[in-house]
């Protein structure tokens, strides 16, 4: 094989299909070297067939960078921890019931969000290998918070420049109605609140883009409780348009890549009750705390 992995577009703004790449063989530091720098271009980054072991995925992840540990520490596989088991199965193949807290707090990356955006340092991006994936529903989309920035008018552009924003993982709890009025929500490593630029620059390409991530956003700091949500939800509806946003209809073994630096993601709807859907993710730990635009 060549160093060369090669292209298809997917949507016109985000997701593309990279080819020529084997996960499985020797992991050539020079195809390595061609996806790092593809993936700076390309933030969504879509690998077919990939039949890949857990040891073999984050041996993969590891070379751009550190692994994660996910803070729910019930969704971590227990041979390969560094793995987040996004499933509605558990780990003997029994369906989760619907009102378990492990289904409940999976349930909610149905919502748009950003990975790991309640950390200091949010992660760099995600890998995402389907397993058991399904003939509807579970598609997962993918907005480019780059292209949603850019194309905001001017006006709202200077309005926002310099606002803060506060992520809270227990906020994720919150969402989740059945899992808010529980003692016990489930297993989660303890997260201080933080506080993110709502426009960031990219450490490696040097574009703006928004951060927004909808699971975690409790309010904006400079601005009173209720303003704050509500230029939020502008933002949300506005970065979460067709245009921007890539729909990933999974294949078995597919793995996909995303820079979280620059985009959001959420799950469309399935039946968790009838159906199985299997994804392992690992996640790559950021190099900095996000820059202010
Ligand atoms: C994730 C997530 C996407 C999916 O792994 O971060 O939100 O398709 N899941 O399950
Ligand atoms: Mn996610």
């Amino acid at each position: 094989m060549s160093d060369h992995v090669t292209t298809r577009n997917l949507h016109p703004v985000i997701g593309t299909e990279a080819l020529g790449y084997s996960m499985t063989r020797h992991l050539d530091p020079q195809k390595i070297d061609a996806i790092k720098q593809l993936w700076l271009s390309h933030p969504v980054l879509i690998f077919r067939n990939q039949d890949i072991s857990d040891s073999e995925h984050i041996e993969f992840a590891r070379h751009f960078g550190e692994v994660e540990l996910h803070p729910s520490i019930s969704h971590r596989a227990s041979n390969n921890p560094e793995i987040y088991r996004v499933s509605n199965v558990d780990e003997t193949g029994q369906i989760l019931p619907q009102q378990s807290n492990e289904w409940l707090y999976i349930n909610l990356s149905w919502r748009w969000h950003t990975d790991s955006s309640f950390r200091q340092v949010p992660s760099k991006g995600s890998i995402l290998h389907g397993i058991e994936v399904l003939p509807t529903g579970g598609d997962t989309l993918f907005a480019n918070m780059y292209i949603a920035y850019e194309e905001l008018d001017d006006k709202l552009k200077n309005k926002i420049t310099g606002l803060t924003v506060t992520h809270s993982h227990d906020h994720i709890l919150s969402l989740s109605n059945n899992l808010h009025r529980r003692q016990n929500r489930g297993e989660y490593t303890k997260l201080p609140p933080v506080a993110h630029p709502l426009v960031r620059i990219h450490p490696e390409t040097g574009k703006p883009s928004l951060f927004l991530s909808p699971h975690t956003m409790t309010g904006i700091v400079q601005l009173p409780g209720q303003q704050g949500i509500t230029l939020l939800d502008t933002l949300i509806a506005h970065a979460t348009q067709d245009r921007f946003v890539y729909h990933h209809r999974w294949q078995p073994h597919d793995v996909v890549m995303w820079d979280n630096r620059c985009t959001m993601h959420a799950v469309t709807p399935f039946d968790n009750q009838t159906q199985r859907r299997i994804m392992h993710r690992t996640t790559i730990v950021g190099d900095e705390a996000p820059i202010a635009a």
